[in-house]
């Protein structure tokens, strides 16, 4: 296993480039199991989670090659209709293969995600909404069978909380389906719209793009996608905060400033100079940052995959600030890491009261799950003094080069062996 050392107080000056949404990503290669054809998917990143997913296509039938960000992907053979307990443990995402393999083959048998670590993370949305479309589907040693008589219908699918990847689902279950789905109370993420652009592409017939109301006209045969991955929104949201952290003046390219509405606000207000054009950010820390209250919700409030990090920047403000997490009942578990590292932090219930102090301080720290590794890097390059952060395979599953480019930022940081 790998571990972090990071040796921080050192602030960040210079460019750092965001990758493909990880998030988006592994929709948009779900959804080659859609059509026959050579799929072509841009600025995919190149990380465990994408790996993953493609080793899941692979042991479907599938074929890839990568050219540098760019994917080709080619699923015409498909010769099994099983996602395996071994690769659905290791990335909850695999779910997403359920409704494209259902809707080609008319048949699939995937496995429980199971507990994780930031929750109890149900698929209940995603089978309701399955159903809905007229899927039978039964539970058998920890899998779901799932199969349609001769097609799926269209049918009504209601969310009681917008979920990212049950609207995904049920999308790309959606678009082959016999007449009209409509998806009421349908997450407004932007890798959701990301997905809608592919299946737009390959011929699906879908409206109501960014809104809580997607209407799908079910079409009896797609053609294969070209599209581009949107820039990582929570990677983008992840290099500003650390700025806040560890002071410094970056800019952030190849990122997109309107997925971000809420954090750069919250920024701001913090006291952060951030400033926007269409693809970058530019963003600097003149002085002490402010304590700002934030509360999590779906897009586009405060996204829950950017809560551990600003608590990191909490933790240097000046003041009380109190972060409530809505959409996972467990993410707080980098609380007791960071508090190892000097931090001021009460648990009451969903929210975090996180008192300001005047510095952090270095410390060995173990990452726990994908964000919380996150908020422990931002809170490594502020501390003073040299932090060791085992188990980075979290990191790995969702953030490229993280290594390279906080090293381009002139961090001092690099990797050794357990
Ligand atoms: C996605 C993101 C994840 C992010 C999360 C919330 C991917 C691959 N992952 O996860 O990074 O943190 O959105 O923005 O895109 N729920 C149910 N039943 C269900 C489905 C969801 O009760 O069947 C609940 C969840 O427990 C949670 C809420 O709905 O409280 C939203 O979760 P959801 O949007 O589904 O999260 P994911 O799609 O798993």
């Amino acid at each position: 296993m790998n571990k972090l050392i990071i040796e921080g107080a050192h602030k960040l000056q210079g460019e750092v480039r965001i990758s493909g949404a990880k998030n988006a990503a592994l929709p948009l290669i779900a959804a080659t199991l859609l059509a026959r054809g050579w799929h072509t998917i841009h600025n995919v990143p190149d990380l465990r989670d994408t790996r993953t997913m493609l080793a899941l296509l692979e042991t479907l039938g599938a074929e890839w090659k990568r050219e540098s960000s760019t994917l080709l992907v080619n699923t015409d053979s498909l010769n099994n209709f099983e996602a395996s307990y071994d690769l659905v443990k290791t990335m909850r995402a695999s779910i997403l293969v359920l409704g494209p393999l259902l809707a080609r083959m008319g048949k699939t048998r995937v496995s429980l995600p199971g507990g994780c670590a930031i929750g109890a993370r149900p698929i209940d949305f995603h089978l309701q909404g399955l159903k809905n479309l007229g899927a039978t589907l039964a539970l058998e040693e920890g899998y779901v069978t799932a199969s349609a008589k001769k097609h799926l219908t269209g049918g009504n699918v209601y969310f009681d909380v917008p979920s990212v990847t049950g609207t995904e689902n049920i999308l790309m279950a959606a678009v082959l389906a016999k007449g009209e789905t409509v998806i009421k109370n349908a997450a407004r993420e932007p890798e959701v719209s990301n997905l809608v652009d592919m299946l737009i592409s390959m011929g699906a017939r879908i409206d109501g793009r960014g809104t809580d109301r997607l209407t799908i006209q079910g079409v009896t045969r797609l053609k294969p996608a070209e599209i581009t991955t949107i820039p990582d929104r929570i990677e983008t949201g992840t290099y500003l905060i650390a700025v806040g952290t560890a002071g410094g003046e970056v800019s952030v390219t190849h990122c997109n400033p309107s997925h971000l509405p809420s954090l750069i606000e919250k920024l701001r207000s913090a006291g952060l100079i951030i400033k926007e054009s269409e693809n970058s950010l530019f963003v600097s820390r003149p002085a002490k940052v402010q304590s700002i209250d934030i509360k999590t919700q779906p897009y586009p409030g405060f996204p829950t995959d950017l809560q551990a990090q600003l608590m990191v920047l909490m933790t240097l403000a000046n003041g009380l600030s109190v972060i409530t997490e809505t959409i996972f009942e467990n993410r707080f578990m980098h609380v007791a890491e960071l508090k190892r590292m000097g931090a001021e932090i009460k648990i009451n219930g969903n929210s975090a009261i996180v008192k300001g102090i005047k510095q952090l301080k270095g410390a060995r720290v173990m990452a726990t799950d994908l964000r919380a590794s996150a908020s422990l890097v931002v809170a490594a390059l502020a501390a003073h003094g040299v932090t060791e952060i085992s188990r980075i395979y979290h990191l790995e599953r969702g953030y490229e080069d993280i290594v390279g480019k906080l090293q381009a930022l002139g961090a001092r940081v690099r990797k050794e062996q357990e």
